[in-house]
């Protein structure tokens, strides 16, 4: 069992404040001490008494900036004390006063004075999620290291589905959990490519596929936020940079090919999670094909495989692939493990629509060469990438564990 977390859950004034007690209750049945603090108007959502009777300590208010007469300066022993500090739900207003550190409560001036890892979970509508001023305040507490969880696209309290739902309460608690992990990746160096390709026909059309690039990128993060050298190569995606990555982005499968030629080489790690287009046309027409002139005859050529590649240039690093699969997993994940050189493939349904391309969620199945395959069931993507880390680092481990053994 790791060591158990001191955790405070700074809880401000949403309708998603309702789930904070699930978070509380979370934490608490896995082993970790919690205690929260309570912006004045999240009491208008969740009681006091009850996150009392969940914590078995007192909620620390707004009010405890001026009644402390103990003498102690409680935002310090309470910083002291934490080992995470995690905002959820954290408002429009609470974000922007942890950005500007603005010390008119308890729960942001102890934010100011903790030094752990502090996550903040922000819960609103779309349109404030959008609004500029908010993702200012989002871009900021990023450049400082804070850790957003979410928010996810998912049902609102307006009755609208959309962007701006809190992460849910096990999510928040990985995310809570994973700061445990921080920096066991240090001085790794880890190359992931992400998203799929596209290969011109026209200037205006390509083909393509539906990889969102979600899963290379929830892996990016997680390589990064644990202190791997961690290089995205992604193709044309709608994504942000995770904080400490260094992005290359691309079009095409020769582009991405031609990339991770040149970091390959450096790494110990390579993770193909990018859908790279198994070919493309011949010719790519310098004018717009004319509809006109009946449908184009096209004539496609196959692509370099980069995961079979890696064997040549990456002889000695972690080589894994991923396989979205319709049908037989195990059987296609074995073939091309072989057929590539990988030594992992991670593999997934892609038939299913509650996991896989485009969703925040996944569930996969690693494969990999003399060793049992691992199941890891759905979960955010993020998480997913969490554990497939974690193996990832044992695999490292174990392999400077046997070179140690050679060499006594
Ligand atoms: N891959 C690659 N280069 C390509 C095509 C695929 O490196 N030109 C990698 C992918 O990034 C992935 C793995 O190979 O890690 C498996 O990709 P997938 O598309 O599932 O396999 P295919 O080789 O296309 O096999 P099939 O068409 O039989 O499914």
């Amino acid at each position: 069992m790791p060591e158990p977390l001191n955790v405070l859950l700074g809880v401000s004034g949403g309708i998603a404040a309702f789930k904070a007690p699930e978070i509380v209750r979370t934490l608490r049945g896995r082993g970790h001490r919690v205690r929260c603090a309570m912006t004045r108007s999240a009491g208008a959502f969740v009681t006091p008494l009850t996150l009392e009777v969940l914590t078995e300590h007192p909620v620390y208010r707004e009010e405890y900036l001026e009644a402390n007469d103990s003498g102690e300066e409680l935002h310090i022993s309470v910083a002291r004390w934490a080992d995470v500090m995690c905002v959820a739900p954290a408002t429009c207003n609470t974000l922007a006063r942890l950005a500007l550190g603005l010390a008119d409560d308890f729960m942001v001036t102890t934010s100011l004075a903790f030094t752990g890892s502090l996550l903040v979970a922000p819960a609103m509508t779309t349109e404030m999620w959008e609004k500029a001023p908010v993702q200012g305040h989002v871009a900021a507490l990023e450049e400082r290291g804070v850790v957003l969880v979410g928010p996810v696209v998912g049902p609102l309290a307006t009755g609208e589905t959309g962007m701006g739902r809190m992460a849910e309460p096990q999510d928040i608690v990985a995310a809570i959990e994973a700061t445990r992990r921080k920096g066991d990746l240090a001085g790794r160096a880890v190359l992931i490519t992400a998203g799929p390709t596209q290969e011109a026909l026209d200037p205006v059309r390509f083909l393509s596929n539906r990889s969102s690039g979600k899963m290379g990128f929830s892996l990016a993060a997680e390589a990064a936020s644990r202190g791997a050298k961690t290089h995205l190569i992604s193709g044309p995606v709608s994504l942000p940079t995770p904080l400490g990555v260094v992005r290359v982005d691309v079009t095409t499968a020769a582009e991405m090919a031609a990339r991770v030629e040149e970091l390959a080489p450096e790494s110990e790690v390579v993770i193909m999670s990018a859908a790279v287009a198994d070919f493309r046309p011949v010719t790519t027409r310098s004018s717009k094909i004319k509809k006109g002139a009946g449908g184009p005859d096209l004539k496609l050529e196959g692509t370099e495989d980069i995961l079979a590649r890696l064997q040549t240039i990456a002889p000695n690093a972690l080589r894994i692939g991923f396989a979205a699969e319709t049908g037989e997993l195990e059987e296609e994940a074995r073939r091309k493990m072989k057929e590539k050189g990988a030594h992992w493939i991670v593999a997934n349904d892609v038939s299913r629509s509650d996991i896989g391309f485009g969703s925040e969620h996944n569930e996969v199945t690693v494969f990999r060469r003399n060793k049992p395959a691992v199941t890891l069931g759905r979960q955010a993507k993020r998480r997913i990438a969490g554990r497939l880390l974690d193996l990832v680092k044992q695999e490292l481990d174990g392999v400077e564990a046997e070179v140690a053994v050679t060499s006594g």
